[in-house]
């Protein structure tokens, strides 16, 4: 399965931070965003990954992440022009997707918790796979009702009356059917190809499969300045707690087994002394320990 990882957007709702860096570069906690959805695919197994961003802030992105090697993966980069919604990842991707399976995760969803989505990457064979989370506020995203059986009814962006608390976290699974339903979407009443059109043509097909996460699971998005401080406040508690760090790629590209020790060696190597690079180095020193 191959990864599209969108980071575009023109990040109003952090204005005046983005006039300095794009939202999904703005730290939470200890780390840029970006590395939190990239973490998430990485630990899925994924290593064909797609960054699609704005022509202004995709220059930063090929900055910060190079062409994946160092991370044993490949980053393909593609200029989403114009913020017309989560949808048209899929045109621009086309060629990228190929016949493939592809799974989206939007770039300023974090996601902690359990092996879930490795889980799905790995057993996803047809249709398409959505998650559903319970959250206070279901008004603010794409939201699924579910029958007395748990089966999905219906998904509505952003409804005014929510038919549930169950709302649709960024991070989406596709068989190959996605690249003809992408380009036949018409754009919704706000001029975006919404990504709950696409979930609702799946469903409409009988082929949508909507998995709810369970309590223990943590989706946090960050797109306003409030989640944003949240977010980071979230990531600083189990970090500190644990001894642990939550969205290091080259952590987890490492127990993937994408990375060997001594790569993983080198790159802390390369870091200036700091504690990131501190963190690296224990985690191949018990690595080193336990084999
Ligand atoms: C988008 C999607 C929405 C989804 C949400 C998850 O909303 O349109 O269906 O629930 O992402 O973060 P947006 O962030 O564009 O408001």
């Amino acid at each position: 399965m191959k990864g599209i990882l969108l980071a575009g957007g023109a990040g109003s709702r952090l204005y005046p931070l983005t006039l300095v860096a794009s939202k999904q570069l703005q730290p939470i906690y200890d780390k840029p965003m970006v590395y939190y959805p990239l973490t998430t695919l990485i630990e899925g197994g994924i290593r064909e990954i797609c960054l699609i961003s704005t022509p202004h802030d995709l220059p930063r992105y090929r900055q910060l992440l190079g062409d994946g090697s160092g991370l044993g993966v490949s980053f393909d980069y593609r200029e989403q022009s114009r913020p017309e919604g989560i949808a048209q990842a899929f045109r621009i991707a086309e060629s990228f997707i190929g016949s493939d399976p592809v799974t989206l995760i939007l770039g300023d969803n974090i996601f902690y918790g359990g092996d879930v989505f490795h889980q799905a990457f790995s057993q996803f064979c047809a249709g398409a796979m959505i998650f559903g989370y319970r959250v206070h506020d279901p008004e603010r995203y794409g939201v699924v009702e579910f029958d007395s059986a748990g089966q999905a009814l219906s998904i509505v962006e952003k409804p005014r009356e929510p038919r549930s608390n169950y709302a649709v976290p960024g991070l989406y699974l596709y068989d190959n059917s996605i690249v003809e339903i992408a380009r036949n979407l018409k754009p919704s009443p706000r001029g975006e190809l919404e990504i709950t059109d696409v979930n609702s043509e799946y469903l409409r097909r009988g082929q949508l499969r909507v998995q709810k996460l369970s309590r223990g699971f943590a989706w946090l998005d960050a797109g306003t300045s409030s989640s944003l401080h949240e977010a980071s406040a979230f990531v600083q508690t189990i970090e500190k707690r644990q001894g642990i760090k939550v969205g290091c790629p080259e952590e987890a590209a490492f127990r993937r087994g994408f990375l060997s020790l001594k790569t993983l060696d080198d790159l802390a190597a390369a870091m200036p002394r700091c504690e990131y690079r501190e963190y690296l180095v224990a985690v191949a020193e018990e690595a080193r320990r336990s084999s």
